[in-house]
């Protein structure tokens, strides 16, 4: 494999998660970063041991070493870099959501369109679950009938009191959507990445439960519950709950519910799959576990164990059963997945999102807020 030279915009939350993956892949060299905040990137570059801390975007995709560029910064930017670095001739690893409009993402896939020699992905991590993968393979070998109900949830606490603020509520920097875009966005693709259905039709309910938040006037780091002291009271622009009922293009229905006010949850991305001769399902916060049910036998759990699963979900996995794996390493199989695409000549199908899988979450999003207002069905185009 031949070793490419990376580089990371935006070295926040997500942006120090995807240094480490990075590191951790080895056939990867973590030659670049940047980031608005020049301390620290030089800080996390010196820390990192990474060669290069560049003084602007510009510079970064001017560098002809770099073959790939990560986009790791607030959403409303991801759209103009994720074409910049498109541009420049670079692969393109952008963090979700892909962008905040169905208009945005058909632009990028145009400008994606002129450069075949090109790889792209959006880190919809979640599919690269071990188990996550089982259950599509299973699903896939006809193991619980047709596929008839989609049921779960993604609910995190980190936003449950008013001193909790974040970037994602403002449209300026997170676009129209919070919830949805941000946690909804990831339910939704581990559920058709599984089942192979698209969803086509949604009815919503989107709320702001929480209208007015104390903004610190000193930005704090995503996930973090610091009390501020110095705080300016505002509205809150987007929604921190979600309710949506959807159908599929197979005829298959569902239910989901998205929102950071649970008090107890920090991941809980949870989905059940109920087909005609059985059931599926996995929750995130206990991965190593695949729950299956039965009618008239005994219900069962999968545990992950690397002897037994499946060819293409054991790809995933390299820890002998008994030592927990987790988000770390199904987040770093997402991106062993893009570098061994490009590595391969960019054949075939690859199993991470592409720019296609996620300018459709786009338009979901954009459907349930349009569904949730109008207070109707609202079909995906
Ligand atoms: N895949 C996942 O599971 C996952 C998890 C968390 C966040 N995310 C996504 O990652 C993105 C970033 O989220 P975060 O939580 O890391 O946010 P964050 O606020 O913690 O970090 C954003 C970083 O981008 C930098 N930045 C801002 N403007 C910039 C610019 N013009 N150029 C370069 N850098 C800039 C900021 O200084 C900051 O360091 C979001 O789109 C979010 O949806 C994905």
């Amino acid at each position: 494999m031949k070793k490419l030279n990376v580089a990371i915009i935006g070295l926040g939350y997500i942006g120090e998660s995807h240094i480490e993956a990075v590191h951790r892949l080895g056939f990867c060299n973590l030659y670049g970063v940047f980031d608005a905040n020049m301390e620290t990137a030089k800080a996390k570059a010196e820390y990192y041991g990474i060669p290069k801390c560049y003084n602007s975007i510009d510079e970064l995709l001017a560098d002809p070493n770099v073959d790939a560029v990560h986009n790791c910064t607030p959403t409303m930017l991801h759209h103009k870099i994720n074409c910049q670095i498109l541009e420049a001739g670079k692969h393109l690893f952008s963090e979700k959501p892909l962008c905040t409009t169905k208009a945005e993402a058909e632009e990028l896939i145009q400008v994606k369109a002129k450069h075949p020699e090109l790889a792209a992905a959006v880190n919809f991590n979640y599919r690269m679950n071990p188990l996550v993968g089982e259950m599509k393979a299973r699903i896939e070998a006809g193991e619980i009938g047709d596929v008839r109900i989609m049921q779960g949830s993604y609910l995190q606490d980190w936003l449950l009191y008013d001193t909790d603020y974040s970037w994602r509520l403002e449209k300026a920097v997170s676009g129209d959507s919070c919830a949805i875009a941000d946690i909804g966005s990831h339910w939704m693709d581990a559920v058709q990445y599984v089942t192979g259905h698209k969803i086509v039709k949604v009815l919503a309910d989107v709320e702001t439960v929480i209208p007015v938040r104390k903004k610190p006037t000193k930005a704090n780091l995503t996930f973090t519950s610091v009390v501020p002291t110095d705080f300016e009271e505002v509205q809150v622009e987007n929604e921190d709950y979600a309710a949506v009922l959807f159908k599929t293009d197979k005829g298959a229905r569902g239910v989901f519910c998205v929102s950071e006010l649970c008090a107890g949850h920090g991941c809980y991305l949870n989905f059940e799959i109920d087909g005609s001769k059985a059931a599926f399902m996995w929750n995130q916060e206990e991965n190593d576990r695949l729950w299956v049910g039965s009618r008239n036998g005994d219900n069962s759990l999968i545990i992950r164990n690397p002897n037994s699963l499946s060819p293409s979900a054991k790809e995933f996995t390299s820890l002998a059963k008994g030592h927990p794996e987790g988000w770390n390493d199904a987040f770093k199989g997402n991106m062993w997945a893009f570098y061994k695409f490009i590595d391969g000549g960019l054949q075939g199908t690859p199993c991470f999102a592409t720019l296609e899988d996620a300018a459709h979450l786009v338009a979901l999003t954009e459907a349930i807020l349009l569904s949730s207002k109008e207070e109707r069905w609202v079909e995906v185009k």
